[in-house]
């Protein structure tokens, strides 16, 4: 094989390839493992042994030129090869672009802690759904018809499904419980819930709660108390005072509402608190018997509390914010402070 013609040969189809395809079925022609120049590298023992020296090298040399032709040709076809790692246009020493790690929303941390505070006092988590019935969100739960809570215009109904509504409080989990399970039950709730209420800094239509509901024999006030001390304390603070103040529910008898004595003033009186020393942060109570009842459960034999809290309220008080929109407007800038 004459090396001299095949180098022609080369360079004349190189010269008629427009395209990468092309250029590749040369580089198989020539290069491959069954191409011109392995072939003519298999036939260098044949060769008689005075021309065997000269021969190789010129093999080698077409090889090599070959594959200097083929990047020319690369190149000009507009495919260049990455640079190599020590060229100029790559500077190892250049630091890298470090990954933003994210966190919790604190609405999220509020709920994973309370959660985390009433599990270790043995409370289950549960979830419900946000779409009720208007029998757990309300009849079940001894709210009766002429409550203005009931009416169209304090609840989200769903037009074209009759009796059903987006959950106004987190309240009908405790039908939904008692209706599978039996005594003794011991369960915490955080839900989305929702109001059509105007929007201001104090209002969104949607917000988070945390329902609470134990109900066992024997269950009494005291550890209503007793628990809700440990919960507020492990969230606000062992300083922090907390008292009952009467107040009516329809679900529970007696009722409560409960006030950590002002975070800000410790107690003395403050605009945050309205001079009164004191935060309201939830409702509370015992289990009405007429809850029991809808639920098949013996109100004689059996008694329980519940507790019900706004989770952008607490966290609104525990970090000292003002304007409960903020948490849900996705601004960086807020959200990367917890
Ligand atoms: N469901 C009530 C609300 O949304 C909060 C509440 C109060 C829940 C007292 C309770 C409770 O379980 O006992 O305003």
């Amino acid at each position: 094989m004459d090396i001299n013609l095949i180098s022609a040969q080369i360079k004349e189809e190189l010269d008629k390839i427009v395209s990468c395809d092309q250029l590749e079925a040369l580089r198989l022609k020539y290069l491959g493992r069954k191409g011109v120049i392995a072939e003519l590298t298999g036939s260098i023992p044949a060769v008689n042994p005075q021309e065997r020296g000269a021969f190789g090298k010129a093999v080698n040399a077409l090889k090599q030129q070959l594959f200097v032709s083929l990047e020319e040709k690369q190149r000009s076809l507009g495919v260049s090869k990455a640079p190599a790692p020590e060229s100029a246009e790559t500077d190892l020493g250049m630091p890298g672009i470090a990954q933003e790690l994210g966190h919790k929303h604190p609405i999220t941390g509020i709920i994973d802690q309370v959660c985390g505070i009433f599990s270790q006092m043995g409370f289950k988590v549960l979830e419900g759904p946000e779409i009720e019935t208007e029998h757990n969100n309300f009849t079940g739960l001894n709210i009766p018809l002429e409550h203005p809570s009931r009416d169209a215009f304090d609840t989200f109904y769903l037009k074209d499904y009759e009796k059903l509504l987006l959950r106004s409080h987190t309240s009908p989990m405790q039908v939904r419980a008692m209706a599978k399970s039996k005594p003794p039950l011991a369960i915490v709730v955080p839900g989305r819930v929702y109001r059509p209420d105007a929007v201001d800094a104090s209002h969104l239509f949607m917000f988070h709660q945390i329902e609470g509901l134990m109900v066992d024999q024997g269950v009494k006030f005291s550890d209503l108390k007793g628990v809700l001390e440990v919960f507020v304390k492990a969230v606000f603070g062992k300083d922090v005072a907390m008292r009952f103040r009467p107040h009516f529910f329809p679900f529970t008898e007696p009722s409560v509402e409960v006030d950590i004595s002002c975070i800000i003033c410790k107690g003395k009186g403050c605009s945050v608190c309205g001079r009164k020393g004191w935060l309201e942060i939830l409702g509370a109570g015992l289990v009405h018997p007429n809850v029991f009842q809808q639920a098949g459960y013996d109100a004689k034999k059996f008694s329980g509390f519940a507790f019900g809290m706004g989770v952008e309220r607490i966290a609104m008080l525990k970090y000292g914010i003002n304007d409960i929109r903020l948490f849900f407007e996705n601004d960086l800038r807020f959200l990367k402070q917890f």
